[in-house]
């Protein structure tokens, strides 16, 4: 019998919590031992629950306890989480985590600790919830190149993009109601400003690289400034717009990633996925592209990828199988170098200008609709865009890249 703790008795936790018991049978089968619940650890009590007596409030009765082999770390944020699971990683006990925030900032040292102690630190659950991203990564695709991966991996953002294409409303009126509903966070600052995507594409192109990518290094756009008329001309165009988190890794392990909102073809494999799902498009030079799909958030989803992770660590106590990446930074390419296609919307002022600036540029019409000007430039560095949008400026009233 395999004992666990669980660190954090919040969404996630009562649900790691929940998948283990109630899949008692298929998870005990599949590790090979029965596993189950010893502690959760939480600063408060939660009487009437039915695991109310496995709660404690003090992490030293994890950590000193021989039969826990395995620890769920599903608290969230830095501070005692890494304290945590550092103390439970030398202590030999492997940690399974949901927390991006912790992965993206010390994955390459917990992993070196778990290394050493000959044990795992995995973190499925912390990109795309229950979508197996990184299993696939690790031990599936491990013949191939990868050479990007493109994906929708912020629910709430993708909730509240899908709503104003639907209903042609407005950014803040979809994300009100998305509050309201539970969808998104009080405080969405993370989701909508494209931070929690940055987290975890910096966490793909680390284990794609084996070298760090620091998520605040890279360029990071959110969805705060697309409105219902960028949606019309994506409409015209046979369009849609994602907040998509894009990396491109070149041979010599040198690596682009961003995030930012893009405007996709309809016939794009991503434009499709819809609502608080995620959808990861992974190229590799040898098995061209696969699409990954599912719930990239939520309570169940998410505890099921812990879960999976803790089955995994029970069949591989005493030797460590996580992919790792090392605490060395990652060679970026600067976003500016980077090459891409442009929706650019502009005031009447700006509709002679734009095509000076950008010859080429090729107009979107949206029948009826006079009070702004859509174009599509061609291909051209970013820093050469930039500097466009800089002669044309306050007639830019919005740009979107193309996908
Ligand atoms: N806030 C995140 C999302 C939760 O909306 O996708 C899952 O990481």
């Amino acid at each position: 019998m395999i004992k666990v703790a669980v660190l954090g008795y919040g969404t996630v936790g009562s649900g790691v919590v929940e998948v283990i018991e109630r899949n008692r049978a298929e998870v005990g089968r599949r590790a090979g031992e029965e596993i189950s619940v010893k502690y959760i650890l939480d600063l408060r009590d939660f009487p009437g629950d039915p695991y109310e007596d496995r709660v404690v409030h003090d992490f030293n009765v994890i950590l000193e306890d021989a039969e826990i082999g395995i620890v769920c770390e599903v608290m969230g944020g830095v501070g005692p989480a890494y304290q945590f699971t550092k103390q439970a990683l030398e202590a030999g006990k492997s940690v399974c985590t949901s927390n991006k925030e912790l992965v993206a900032k010390h994955g390459a040292e917990l992993q070196a600790i778990a290394a050493r102690t000959h044990c795992n630190y995995m973190y499925e659950a912390s990109v795309g919830g229950g979508i197996p991203i990184i299993r696939t990564l690790n031990s599936a695709l491990t013949a191939d190149r990868i050479e990007a991966v493109t994906g929708i991996l912020n629910g709430t953002t993708n909730y509240i993009l899908t709503k104003m294409e639907r209903e042609g409303a407005d950014y803040e009126d979809v994300l009100k109601r998305a509050q309201e509903l539970g969808y998104a966070e009080r405080n969405p600052e993370a989701d909508v400003a494209g931070l929690d995507a940055g987290r975890k594409i910096a966490i793909l192109a680390s284990l794609l690289t084996g070298r760090t990518v620091d998520s605040d290094k890279l360029s990071i756009e959110g969805i705060t400034e697309i409105t219902g008329a960028d949606f019309a001309y994506a409409k015209a165009a046979d369009r849609t717009i994602k907040l998509l988190a894009v990396c491109r890794i070149q041979e010599d392990r040198s690596v682009f990633a961003r995030v930012a909102p893009f405007m996709l073809p309809k016939s794009h494999p991503l434009a499709g996925v819809n609502d608080v799902f995620n959808g990861i498009q992974v190229t590799g030079n040898m098995l061209g592209d696969a699409l990954l799909c599912g719930q990239g958030a939520g309570k169940l989803p998410t505890a099921s990828a812990v879960a999976a992770d803790v089955v995994d660590c029970a069949r591989n106590q005493g030797r460590t199988v996580m992919g790792s990446w090392a605490a060395e930074a990652a060679d970026l390419i600067p976003a500016a170098e980077s090459e891409e296609r442009f929706f650019v919307r502009v005031s009447e002022a700006g509709r002679q200008a734009l095509q000076e600036v950008f010859p080429g540029s090729s107009p979107v019409t949206v029948p009826g609709r006079e009070e702004d000007f859509g174009f599509f430039t061609g291909a051209m560095k970013e820093k050469e865009f930039l500097a466009g949008c800089g002669q044309l400026g306050d007639a830019v009233l919005s740009r979107v890249r193309l996908a």
